[in-house]
């Protein structure tokens, strides 16, 4: 059997992930979260005492004991680093930096695209990430390039956190988000960028339902 794949690339804080998950939801597909695998290696770096930046021979010869696995529950995407639930803790701000500083290393892309790529073989899915139309699917039958202004996605962040009653400062969103921005960018390894084919939705001043009304059209036609 054929199964459809929709990949969703752009920036962080496009709201990949929480419209993504919407879609897939209406659809009936399943969403990967590919950033938070990116996460989850950042903290398996950090919980073993590694310094991502400048140990990172330590950290690739250590990537054989790097075992995460991606399940799913009643409440979506669960990431489990060495058999425990990490959902939660890979969402502060250490491991977001953390993450957008990992991946720039080729050995740990390698190992985690080949993971997405086994994943999308048997289910219909909507994966979202930097590479996914790029390098992960580049023959997805759906690639969308989402983003935003730095500003709205500092603010749509900023919401989100204090919404959870984490602590979040603007400032240090924005700054973050620049950082990143430049980082997954300009590395050299499956920087992010506009695949070819890919269609550009800007979503600044666009409300949340109308985002994935317009993303699940695209992928109704499609199927
Ligand atoms: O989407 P996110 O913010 O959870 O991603 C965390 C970091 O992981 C981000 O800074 C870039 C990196 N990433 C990547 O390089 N490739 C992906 N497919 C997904 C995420």
């Amino acid at each position: 059997m054929k199964y459809i794949s929709a990949g969703i690339d752009g920036p962080a804080g496009a709201g990949k992930s929480s419209v993504s998950k919407a879609v897939a939801g209406k659809l009936g597909f399943v969403y990967i979260d590919t950033g938070a695998m990116y996460r989850a290696a950042a903290l398996f770096a950090m919980n073993n005492g590694i310094d991502i930046v400048n140990e990172r021979e330590r950290l690739i010869s250590s990537l054989d004991r790097l075992d995460i696995a991606i399940k799913y529950t009643d409440d979506g995407q669960r990431v489990f680093l060495d058999g425990a639930d990490v959902s939660e803790t890979i969402r502060t701000p250490e491991v977001s930096v953390g993450a957008s500083n990992i991946a720039v290393i080729p050995e740990v892309r390698e190992k985690l695209v080949a993971m997405q790529r086994e994943m999308a073989k048997h289910d219909n899915v909507i994966m979202d990430g930097r590479d996914i139309c790029t390098v992960v699917l580049p023959d997805a039958d759906v690639k969308i390039f989402l983003t935003a202004s730095v500003e709205e996605r500092a603010k749509r962040r900023y919401k989100e956190m204090t919404e959870k009653g984490m602590d979040a400062d603007f400032e240090e969103i924005k700054r973050d988000i620049e950082y990143r921005d430049k980082n997954d960018s300009e590395r050299d390894a499956s920087p992010l960028k506009i695949a070819e084919g890919a269609a550009v939705v800007d979503t600044t001043g666009l409300t949340f339902d109308e985002v994935v009304e317009k993303l699940t059209a695209m992928i109704k036609e499609k199927m």
